[in-house]
Formats: structure tokens, sequence, C-alpha cells
């Protein structure tokens, strides 16, 4: 199975995922409650396809070697390691939330989307910034 490619894909639906949410943010902010809630359930979709393709990939490839030394080895792992972290967290919030959201339970899924939210972008983000470090940085 070619897999060289997964790396792109991941990258690109995390940025999906990144721009979902702050569409669905921005949704909510103007009261357009079925546009926020079509946002947010495509960003989910878009964060499974990514776990799907991310697990695929490391089952059939393994890990890639960071190549840079000094500072920005310190800065890639920083990095690395709360975005791994923040991801393994965001799972059970980000299906909780869904679950509120989707029960019409507001007064509980806004104080932890509120939660969940900036985790989730952080998380979408910093998979664009490691890709963008390991395969096009130049250290
Ligand atoms: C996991 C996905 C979701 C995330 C990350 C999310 C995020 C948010 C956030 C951050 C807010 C608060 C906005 C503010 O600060 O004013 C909010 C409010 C709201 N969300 Fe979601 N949401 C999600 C899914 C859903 C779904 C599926 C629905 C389905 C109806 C929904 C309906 C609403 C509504 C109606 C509000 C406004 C509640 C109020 O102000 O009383 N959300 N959401």
């Amino acid at each position: 199975m070619d897999v060289s490619k997964l790396p792109q894909l991941n990258a690109a639906l995390n940025a999906t995922s990144a721009f979902l949410l702050t569409l669905g943010y921005i949704f909510i902010r103007q009261r357009a409650i079925k546009a926020h809630t079509m946002c947010m359930v495509s960003a989910c979709a878009t964060s499974t396809l990514f776990l799907i393709s991310y697990i695929t990939y490391h089952v059939h490839h393994g890990s890639t070697p960071f190549q840079g030394q000094g500072l920005v080895r310190f800065l890639y792992f920083g990095i690395l390691i709360s975005h791994t972290v923040l991801a393994v967290l965001v799972l059970p919030l980000a299906v909780r939330t869904l679950y509120q959201g989707l029960r019409g339970n507001f007064a509980k899924h806004v104080p932890i989307a509120r939660l969940t939210l900036p985790i989730w972008l952080y998380v979408s983000v910093t998979g664009v910034v490691v890709y963008w470090m390991l395969y096009h940085g130049k250290f």
C-alpha cells in the first residue's frame, strides 16, 4: 500500500478542521444555529477522517525522524508533545460537546464547548505546523 501521500492529506484535513471550527464559531456568534451545527458536525467528520488516515500512515510507515538540530529541535518537540497530549484530551471533550449540542442541551453545551473549541483549534493548527516543520522546513 502506497501511503506516501497521506501526510499531505492529514495536513489538509487538519487545516480543513481548523477552518470549519472557526467558521462554526463565527456562525454561532451571529446566532446562525443551523450553519453552526453543519460546520461543527463537518469538523467532527473531518477530524475522524484525519484520525483514520493518521493511524493508517503510522501502521504502514512508522514515524519520520525530525532532522533539525539545536533550538528548532526543542521548538519542534514542544509543539509535537503539546499537540499529542491535547489531541488525546480533546477527543472525549469533542464527543461530549457534540452530544450536548445535538441533544439541544445548550446549558451544558456552551460551557464545555468554550473549553473544547480553543483546544481543538490548537490541535488542528499545530498539526499543520508539525507537518510543515517535518516535511518542508529547511533546518
Ligand atoms: C463539537 C462540535 C461543537 C463545538 C466545538 C461547538 C462550539 C460552540 C461554542 C464555542 C459555543 C459558544 C459560543 C459563544 O461563546 O457564544 C456554542 C454555542 C452553541 N452551539 Fe455549539 N458547538 C458544537 C456543536 C453543536 C451542535 C451539534 C449543535 C446543535 C444544535 C450546537 C448548537 C449550539 C447552540 C444553539 C449554541 C448557542 C447556545 C446559547 O447561546 O444558548 N453546537 N457552540
